[in-house]
This record gives C-alpha cells, sequence and structure tokens, in this order.
C-alpha cells in the first residue's frame, strides 16, 4: 500500500490537504474542467506530483495517478470509497444497475450476473460475436473502393450487433442506430448533469430534460422488446436467458432486469466500439504489427474464430490491450469518500471527490518505456514482470472492476482477427489519431478515423 494510510495516528485535522489550485464555487472549476479534462488532469499532475488536491466549496476533489493509489482506493479502502456521489446522478438514466447500485443491492446483483461472465460461460457466446464480425466484414467489403469514410459509427454498429446477441439473442441491425443515438444522447446527458451541480431534476421540463426523456423511452422501450423476443423464442444461450431464470424464481425484480439489460448494453458497446476504432488505426499506422495480426489470423484459415483458435491469437490479444493503454475509454473513475483519510501523508477529508487517473498511469515512463510508442509485445510475460498490476487499469481495479473484461477482450481479439483474414482497413493518409473526451465522459476518437477498404493480397 506504499505509504498510504488509512488508519489510526496519522490521521488528524494538522495535516495538510494535497497540494493544488483553489477555486471559488464548482462553476468556475468545471467551466475550466470541461475546456479539455484531460489537458486539465496531465497538467495538474505536472504541476503538484501523483496526488493533488483542487479546493472548493462545498467539498474539495483529489486527484492521484499512481498504482499505489489505485489499490488503495479501489481495493483496500473499498468500503471508505463508494461511487456515492459521483455517479448518483447518472442513475436518472441507468437507474439501479450494476454500474450504479451499492451495497446489498449491488452485491446480490453482482453474484448473481458474475456467472453469466467468467470465461466458461463465455465460451457460449463466441458463436454471437463471430456472427457479428462476420457481418461487419461483409459491410466493409461492400465498401471497398469508396473514399475515405469515418469507421467510428461502423465499430459503434457492431458492437452493438454483439452485443445484442450475446446479452438479448436478437439480430436488431434494422433497430441498431436509434438504440445507439439513444444511448449515445443519454451519454450526453449524464455528462451534462455531472459538471452541472445546478442541474434541474430529470422531471423538469427544460428542452435538454425533454431530449433526454425521449432518449430513455426509446432505450427502455427497445429494451421491453428485446427482453419479450427473447421470452417468447425461448432462448437459452444468452445472459437474458440466464437473468430471465432469476427473475422468474423471484431472486430479481422486472424493473431491475431492465436496469441490468441498459447497464450492460450502454456499458458493453461505445467502450470496445471505441477501442477497435483506435485499433484498426494504430494497425494502419504499424504495418509490421498488421501483418503480424494477418498472420495469426491466416492460421484460422478461412474458419471463424473458435475457442481454441481464440488462444492462438496472442498477438491480437496483445494489440488490444496497447490500443486500451494508449486509448482507455475509461480514463478514469470517480468515488466518495465517506470518511477521513490519509493517503501519502495528506488528508483526505470526508466527502471529497476521489478521481483516479488510469491514462496518466497508463503513459508513465516510469513503467512503460517511450509510452507514445505502439508496442504491443510491451504486454509479453517476460516484459511485464516488473510493473506493478495497477500500471494498466482500463477495465478498473478490485470488487467493482469490470464485469465484461474478458468479454470486451474477446470479442475485439475475435473481430481484429476475422478483418484480418479478409480485408485490410487503410488511415487516410494525414489523418490524426487523437483521443478526445467531451464534456467529461469517455475518451473517444476527437475528429473521427478516417479510413479506406481494401481487399487483402
Ligand atoms: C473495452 C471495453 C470496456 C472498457 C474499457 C470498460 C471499462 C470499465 C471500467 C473502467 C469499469 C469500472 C468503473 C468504475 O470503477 O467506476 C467498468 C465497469 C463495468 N463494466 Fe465495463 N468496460 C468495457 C466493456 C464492458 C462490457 C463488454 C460490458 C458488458 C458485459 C461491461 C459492463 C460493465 C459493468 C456492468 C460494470 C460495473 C461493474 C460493477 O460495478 O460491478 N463493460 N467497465
Amino acid at each position: 500500500m506504499g505509504n498510504a494510510s488509512p488508519h489510526g495516528e496519522q490521521r488528524s485535522a494538522e495535516l495538510n490537504l494535497p497540494p493544488g489550485p483553489s477555486y471559488p464555487t464548482p462553476f468556475h472549476y468545471f467551466k475550466e474542467l470541461k475546456a479539455g479534462p484531460l489537458e486539465f488532469y496531465r497538467g495538474l499532475i505536472e504541476e503538484y506530483g501523483d496526488i493533488a488536491c483542487v479546493k472548493m466549496w462545498p467539498r474539495c476533489q483529489v486527484v492521484v495517478a499512481h498504482p499505489r493509489h489505485f489499490r488503495h482506493v479501489l481495493i483496500n479502502e473499498i468500503e471508505r470509497y463508494p461511487k456515492g456521489i459521483t455517479f448518483a446522478r447518472r442513475k436518472d438514466i441507468g437507474g439501479e444497475g450494476l454500474f450504479f447500485s451499492e451495497g446489498n443491492l449491488w452485491k446480490t446483483q453482482r453474484r448473481m450476473m458474475m456467472p453469466s461472465f467468467r470465461r466458461s460461460a463465455l465460451v457460449d457466446l463466441i458463436p454471437h460475436m463471430t456472427i457479428g464480425a462476420n457481418a461487419f466484414v461483409e459491410r466493409m467489403e461492400k465498401r471497398i473502393g469508396e473514399p475515405a469514410f469515418n469507421i467510428a459509427p461502423d465499430t459503434a454498429k457492431v458492437a452493438m450487433d454483439v452485443a445484442c446477441r450475446a446479452f438479448f439473442g436478437s439480430d436488431i441491425l434494422d433497430r441498431a442506430q436509434a438504440l445507439h443515438e439513444a444511448l449515445w444522447a443519454s451519454s450526453q446527458y449524464t455528462g451534462y448533469v455531472s459538471t452541472n451541480p445546478l442541474a434541474p431534476p430529470l422531471w423538469f421540463p427544460t428542452k435538454r430534460n425533454r431530449q433526454a426523456r425521449g432518449a430513455l423511452k426509446t432505450m427502455y422501450g427497445a429494451i421491453d422488446e428485446l427482453i419479450a423476443e427473447n421470452r417468447a423464442r425461448g432462448d437459452e444461450d444468452n445472459v437474458l436467458a440466464r437473468l430471465n431464470a432469476n427473475v422468474a424464481d423471484g431472486q430479481m425484480t422486472e424493473q431491475q432486469l431492465r436496469y441490468e439489460m441498459w447497464t450492460l448494453l450502454n456499458a458493453g458497446h461505445e467502450t470496445t466500439a471505441t477501442t477497435l476504432a483506435f485499433a484498426f488505426a494504430l494497425l494502419s499506422e504499424n504495418p509490421q504489427a498488421r501483418e503480424r495480426v494477418e498472420q495469426e489470423a491466416a492460421t484460422l484459415g478461412s474458419r471463424p474464430v473458435t475457442h481454441e483458435g481464440l488462444s492462438s491469437l496472442e498477438f491480437t490479444q496483445r494489440v488490444v490491450r496497447e490500443t486500451l493503454r494508449l486509448f482507455p475509454p475509461a480514463w478514469g473513475t470517480g468515488r466518495e469518500c465517506v470518511e477521513e483519510d490519509v493517503i501519502d501523508g495528506y488528508r483526505i477529508p470526508a466527502k471529497s471527490i476521489l478521481t483516479t487517473l488510469f491514462y496518466v498511469a497508463q503513459k508513465n515512463p516510469v513503467y512503460w518505456d517511450e509510452p507514445e510508442r505502439f508496442d504491443p509485445d510491451r504486454f509479453l510475460p517476460e516484459r511485464s514482470v516488473d510493473r506493478p498490476a495497477e500500471s494498466w487499469c482500463p477495465f478498473g481495479l478490485g470488487g467493482r472492476s469490470c464485469i465484461g473484461e474478458d468479454f470486451a477482450l474477446m470479442e475485439a481479439t475475435i473481430i481484429l482477427a476475422s478483418v484480418a483474414q479478409r480485408i485490410e482497413l487503410r488511415l487516410e493518409p494525414g489523418a490524426p489519431v487523437e483521443g478526445q473526451v467531451f464534456g467529461i465522459g469517455p475518451l473517444r476518437p476527437a475528429r473521427g478515423i478516417s479510413m479506406t477498404v481494401h481487399r487483402r493480397a
């Protein structure tokens, strides 16, 4: 735990707060932050070190960027640091689904949902991934010869397609666009309420609230339809089919099931879509890596990826990890400190917001040689031994880490390999590959990812 000490003697009103700037009100602070959160936080860490504090009324925000701080907040002191106020307003949209719930409800739900996401259970979901991947390649093949286009909406479509097949057992491509737009609109809304302390409650009739309520109606309407279709078919081989059994035996309410299905769809599609878009761009910029992915894919012949085939795609798996290091969609997360603490000899007052900057640790030259360079082999076991596990955490850490980590890694690997079997995606010469955080939402391609499609030689 390094010198982060939660207990006893060190806790004292005499200790200083971590160093950092002061703002008269949260409004002044959010105005500056929203202009470029990553740049703002990086600047803070450069100026003050791995722990900094933004002081304002009525609570301060402590920003941490060292792996030992992540371990402290997200693992060792998990009870002291619930999600609390940092995610509270987002419940307007996602209700009490796994991402936002806390305490006993979260524990019970996590226990019920975990079996669907264990590696052994994911084997059954691989066919959904390969069908979605194949459909994506077919859509891309139709675009051979077209001028450059932004691939990000297409990666969103494939991620949505796979999520709907694996989670609901449904082919929803005809509805995917409307659903994606509604999810996007709701994510804009949650970004807004998280940075506007005076944002009116969702029922209040403002234009923004009306739009958010419209998005909610579309999303939950689609979810209800997907649940009904799943039950009518009597499915057995997807996540919803398993959760239906929990509803049938009274362990989960219908409303909770709707929240969970929304959560899976929301948490499990845009993040993967972003990862794919950046991975295609990085492979195009690094032809040697692309050739290695193609060589691995060639060992599968023209067959779809199977569970056994997946284990031979070791380099492709490292490409996914390296993409997530350079462009982590979840560049950090937030917690509320509910009981005073001490970290690195600094006082952390109760009610402080803790922000863990995964993005900064994933580019720290202490752990990552030439951190800006794309080098998937840095994830080889022999090159990883000297690195703390917490220096790479695109899926978070501890009890509340991503339930879909293995699912996302498998899915992205399968889609990269399926593309490499048949086509090549080429970045338009000179097109930028940059991440940007809009509002304080996830990291996304700043201006899309402009690519052309080519038949493999
Ligand atoms: C590349 C893809 C993904 C990334 C980068 C990602 C990232 C994350 C992160 C960082 C967290 C922790 C948030 C926190 O500590 O506050 C998280 C939680 C979560 N993710 Fe993912 N995720 C991805 C894919 C998925 C997928 C495919 C699913 C659906 C199966 C999913 C479902 C969830 C859920 C339900 C939680 C909340 C878990 C809990 O609190 O118990 N994610 N994700």
